[in-house]
């Protein structure tokens, strides 16, 4: 595929400033703000169906994959239903129980990735009901599935994903705020998320403008041979997604880990040389996370903060809007994906076709 680069050296850098575009895309025409909720037609999914719904099992590989954990996590809190995410590759080959009250959701950007269209096929065979989360229109995942939300990130051609991303945990916080509304969320709660859904766009503009100091920084972590990337619940997945992109296009080693476990071993690793990247959130975990910033820094270890203020503990903060708690992972990436651009830059990768790595893995 050749789409204009319009004016960007790389698809990935054209890609990651599309995003307030192309979260406008996947909330548009969806928001009912008379009943507080919003409309996805193609779930083929009528409200009592979705009051039957007892667990909500999310599919997908990679990126993806990062993206369910986040979607699982706002389907728990908005819908209270029980929701997990597993690589798709992984469950796949371990025989999982079928269940006819679990909703099934296949997660995919390009919606022809083979282990997660063969865990499509094989819940269809057991009975299960199986919906996509899918950016390609018409792609076999979303022709397989029962029904689905289409991301509508446009295309994505930087074998890195970045915008899908971000657009694929905004379809699934209307999932969770739609489920959510079928149950036990409040009008007032529903109008609330919807508000912090329309501030997105414009918030992810914010984060575009402080790119120049974030390619400074990238100048210096560019020189780390490892770097730790934490957080805690809603920030974890967000360290996770961080990790794989900085590793997929800068080739620098880096491993996500929850916050709340560094005491349980990763703490050992800790010294000047291995940089911390923590995503600190201003939630119910903000003294939590401070804290871990503290154990890090006790042991002389470097930090880059993603938070919502200046975290004194930090050595570096990257200061992202702040939004609904529950809406907060959205945003928190995105300074993240500009840092694992400009590291891979100023280590001269090759920035759309990262070594050994294809945008969409069609074999097994
Ligand atoms: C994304 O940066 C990766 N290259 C990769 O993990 C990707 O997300 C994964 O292969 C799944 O692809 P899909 O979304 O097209 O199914």
């Amino acid at each position: 595929a050749s789409y204009d680069m319009g004016g960007h050296d790389t698809y990935m850098h054209k890609e990651i400033h599309e995003q307030a575009d192309a979260v406008d895309r996947v909330l548009r025409g969806r928001i009912d703000d008379r009943f507080s909720t919003v409309h996805l037609g193609g779930l083929n999914l009528d409200a009592r169906e979705a009051r039957q719904i007892r667990r909500v099992k999310i599919l997908g590989c990679g990126t993806s994959y990062h993206a369910g954990l986040i979607g699982a996590q706002m389907i728990e809190e908005l819908a209270r239903i029980p929701a997990d995410a597993e690589p798709a590759s992984e469950f796949r080959y371990r025989n999982a129980v079928v269940d006819p009250d679990t909703l099934y959701i296949a997660v995919s950007q390009s919606g022809e990735t083979y282990d997660v269209l063969a865990a499509v096929q094989e819940l269809k065979r057991k009975g299960a009901r199986v919906l996509g989360v899918v950016n390609v229109v018409g792609s076999a995942i979303a022709r397989e599935a029962d029904g689905g939300i289409y991301v509508h990130a446009g295309p994505e051609v930087c074998v890195v994903s970045t915008k899908c991303f971000t657009n694929t945990t905004v379809a699934f916080a209307l999932l969770a705020l739609h489920l959510g509304r079928t149950r036990d969320l409040s009008v007032r709660d529903g109008k609330r998320i919807i508000e912090g859904l329309r501030k997105l766009p414009g918030q992810i503009a914010s984060v575009m403008e402080q790119e120049a100091e974030i390619e400074k920084l990238a100048q210096q972590y560019a020189e780390a041979r490892s770097m730790l990337f934490i957080g805690r619940v809603r920030g974890y997945p967000v360290a996770r997604e961080a990790s794989l992109k900085l590793k997929e296009v800068s080739y620098i080693h880096a491993e996500a880990y929850p916050a709340s476990e560094l005491k349980h071993g990763p703490l050992a690793l800790i010294e000047p040389a291995l940089p911390t990247v923590a995503i600190v959130p201003d939630d119910d975990l903000l003294e939590k996370n401070r804290a871990a910033m503290e154990e890090i820094k006790a042991r002389s270890g470097k930090i880059l903060a993603v938070a919502h203020q200046h975290e004194e503990k930090a050595d570096q903060t990257i200061v992202v809007p702040k939004n609904e708690d529950e809406l907060d992972p959205i945003l928190m990436g995105i300074p993240l994906q500009l840092l694992a651009y400009h590291t891979a830059l100023a280590l001269g990768r090759d920035i759309d076709k990262p070594r050994n790595l294809a945008k969409s893995v069609t074999v097994e």
